[in-house]
């Protein structure tokens, strides 16, 4: 069953910024994109640099290793149409002013 747990106040993640968070032991990089909110799973699907450490650009993050490219909006590879490398992206939602996100989805 699908669940959304608390991750941060949503003043906690200034606009056009990101940072990490930890629910339940799973490293999570919340976005905020001009008041709209999104989650990747941290770790970038090259070689497990932190995105919540990444350079946003628009609508994109590029970790700061190699440089790839990834949709803030649904962890989509940019570079190149590779699915595989695509990052993981969770459902999240703001209630209240807490930002929730699900860990399943
Ligand atoms: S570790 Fe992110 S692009 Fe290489």
């Amino acid at each position: 069953m699908s669940e959304f747990r608390f991750i941060c106040d949503v003043g906690s993640v200034p606009p056009r910024e990101s940072r990490l968070f930890i629910v339940d032991e799973v490293p999570v990089a919340v976005f905020n994109l001009g008041g709209e909110f999104f989650a990747l799973a941290n770790e970038c699907p090259h070689a497990g640099a932190s995105l919540a450490h990444g350079n946003i650009d628009g609508d994109c993050v590029s970790c700061r290793i190699h440089h790839w490219r990834f949709s803030i909006r649904d962890g989509t590879y940019i570079d190149e149409e590779k699915p595989r490398y695509n990052a993981r992206s969770f459902e999240l939602r703001v209630v209240g002013g807490e930002v929730q996100v699900n860990l399943d989805a």
